[in-house]
């Protein structure tokens, strides 16, 4: 038997000024995002912007329902509309922003397992590395690839 080790490395910023000009785009994306959350029940809200391969950005928003399950988190809901829009180009980037009333929660919104999964596998249809930036009241965290969000993908396809 031997013990082995993951290990996660990732950018950590302390204002978005500090990061290039795209990303800072893609942060203001995010954020602007939140506003189109319907989140009646969490009241929490979600932004997330996706960067496509020509510059293109897609919004998306957490959109609740009394149905809960058929609900679906902002990630989602920006990459199935990149996805469904613009099918020929590659995500190369993916932002995501919490909070209540429109201000930024303390700690990042961390995207669920289904997100992750969703962003795996649109990686993997591009064949590049798709990176994901966290954003939060005090810190901005950004991950080169979602494998640095979800290790040991599941990509048998
Ligand atoms: N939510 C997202 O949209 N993305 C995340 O990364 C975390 C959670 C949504 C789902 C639900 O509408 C609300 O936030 C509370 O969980």
């Amino acid at each position: 038997m031997e013990v082995k080790e993951v290990v996660i490395s990732y950018e950590e910023y302390s204002d978005v000024s500090e990061m290039e000009a795209c990303d800072q785009e893609l942060v203001k994306a995010a954020i602007s995002a939140m506003s189109g959350a319907y989140a009646p029940y969490s009241h929490f809200h979600v932004g997330a912007a996706v960067r496509l391969s020509d510059g293109t950005v897609v919004k998306g928003a957490n959109q609740e329902n009394a149905a809960f399950p058929s609900g679906l988190c902002a990630e989602r809901t920006a990459m199935f509309s990149a996805g469904a829009n613009y099918p020929d180009r590659d995500m190369l980037s993916i932002a995501v922003a919490g909070g209540v009333m429109g201000r930024l929660a303390e700690a990042p919104a961390t995207p669920c397992g289904a997100c992750r999964q969703v962003m795996a596998q649109y990686q993997a249809k591009s064949g590049k590395p798709m990176s994901v930036i966290l954003i939060s009241a005090s810190k901005i965290q950004k991950f080169a690839k979602v494998d640095d969000i979800l290790p040991f993908i599941f990509d048998s396809i």
